[in-house]
């Protein structure tokens, strides 16, 4: 919350659905680790310093030259027929075969997430989520006010073996969705394996369950073999969620998604009322950036980088953290998943990790039920390889200490409870 505000006159106005909207640990956070003398790992950021600034300058001027009247003007609430063409293109590069048709543009695919929670949740509604999952999604998910149930997440990604005993134990109502982020997960760093994605198909048959598969790192691989979207087996089981702004740029808020045709009317339909239409000039300028090739050596020249960024970061971690310590070794995306021992919260250590300028997201925010203490996101595709290195160094030496204190104190033995067994991420 805002400094300044210590009584909100508005309180009675509010509706339900505000009570439920957390605020982001990381917004939170974002002035402080915006500070150039904060090492973050926090956000999210991808690396854009190394966007064809000439080439985009040219794409841009096209736009403008060409059709600035469309550029400037509102346009279709399911996005530009052109813009859709070249998001097939971008899909069939993952080996998704789809038709125009199929495709609604959203603004980023954060909204993609918030329409799917309005059309298909209602309060009490069950939905079914990764732990650890996304926080976007849980904060687009929760003004629906569903009830979360959580599958585990492990080195393989979501652990569909046990999504079946979820459902088993289910009394009532089947979840109205499952909602998977298959490759080099935020912020698991995970991938969901080929075998799996079968099992996961083979039980949402089974089960008539509805996936809504959300793909915004699946190009971002640096290492390993490609594995199919989900969608691509199965077109009217999955929801594909997509985004440009990984691959291009996020500040363009260009994304989409491909999903049967009445799934998708009903989703205009909000669009409609959420905001008329994407941005036209972005979806032009996006449709540029595609049809001339730019999107490609963009995504070539990101992936060396992102590589040896993680590698700086999985090399600062096995020098500085502790040896309890684990973490996942993503082969793509933006991000890695540290475990520490069970008695430490990362929540309440933040602080301390701010104060030796350095910063992370807790566990906690990526969990529905906000479990997940002994955990930290890192990300590691914002700062280079010499403030990764540094940084680590940072954020080790915090770490050890809490860890020393906790042993002086004797609180280090593991918490009774479930959460050992809940969460068991690589
Ligand atoms: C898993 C996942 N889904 C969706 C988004 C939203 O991206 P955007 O709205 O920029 O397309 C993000 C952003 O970090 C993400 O990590």
């Amino acid at each position: 919350m805002s400094p300044e505000i210590i009584f909100d006159p508005y309180t009675s106005l509010y509706s339900g659905a505000t009570a439920l909207v957390k605020s982001s640990e990381v917004r939170d956070l974002m002035s402080v680790i915006g500070r150039s003398d904060v090492i973050s790992f926090a956000g999210g950021l991808p690396f854009i310093g190394g966007l064809p600034v000439e080439d985009i300058s040219s794409a841009m001027e096209t736009v403008i030259s060409e059709s600035y009247t469309d550029a400037f003007q509102y346009g279709e609430t399911e996005g530009r027929e052109a813009l859709k063409s070249m998001l097939v293109e971008v899909m069939a590069e993952e080996g998704l075969r789809a038709e125009p048709e199929h495709v609604l543009v959203t603004t980023g695919s954060q909204q993609a997430l918030d329409l799917l929670a309005r059309v298909f949740i209602d309060p009490g509604d069950r939905m079914v989520v990764e732990g650890p999952t996304y926080i976007g999604a849980l904060a687009a998910f929760r003004p629906a006010n569903p009830d979360f149930l959580t599958v585990p997440l492990d080195a393989s990604g979501m652990q569909v073996e046990l999504l079946a005993g979820v459902l088993d134990r289910l009394g009532g109502a089947p979840p109205k969705f499952l909602y998977v982020v298959p490759n080099f997960h935020n912020p698991g760093g995970v991938t969901l394996a080929a075998e799996r994605r079968r099992e996961l198909l083979e039980l949402a048959r089974e089960r008539d369950l509805l996936i809504i598969e959300d793909n915004p790192y699946g190009l971002l691989r640096f290492e390993g073999e490609p594995i199919e979207p989900l969608a691509a087996a199965d077109r009217r089981r999955v929801v594909y969620v997509g985004t440009l702004s990984k691959i291009i740029s996020p500040g363009i808020r260009t994304g989409w998604m491909l999903a049967p045709a009445p799934i998708l009317e009903r989703i205009s339909k909000l669009k409609q009322g959420a905001d008329l239409c994407s941005p036209s000039l972005s979806q032009m300028f996006a449709e540029q950036f595609i049809r001339q090739g730019l999107w490609k050596k963009n995504l070539e020249a990101l992936r060396p980088i992102y590589r040896s960024r993680r590698d700086a970061m999985l090399a600062g971690l096995e020098e500085h953290f502790p040896d309890e310590a684990r973490w996942t070794r993503p082969e793509g995306g933006l991000f890695i998943w540290v475990t520490l021992p069970p008695y430490l919260d990362t929540s309440k250590m933040l602080p301390l990790a701010i104060l030796q300028k350095v910063a992370y997201v807790p566990g906690t925010a990526f969990f529905a039920d906000s479990s997940g203490a002994r955990h930290m996101r890192l990300n590691f595709s914002y700062a280079d390889e010499e403030r990764i290195a540094e940084g680590t160094k940072r954020l080790g030496k915090v770490i050890k200490r809490e860890m020393r204190l906790c042993r002086s104190l004797g609180l280090d033995k593991p918490p009774a409870g479930p959460e050992e067994t809940r969460e068991e991420t690589g």
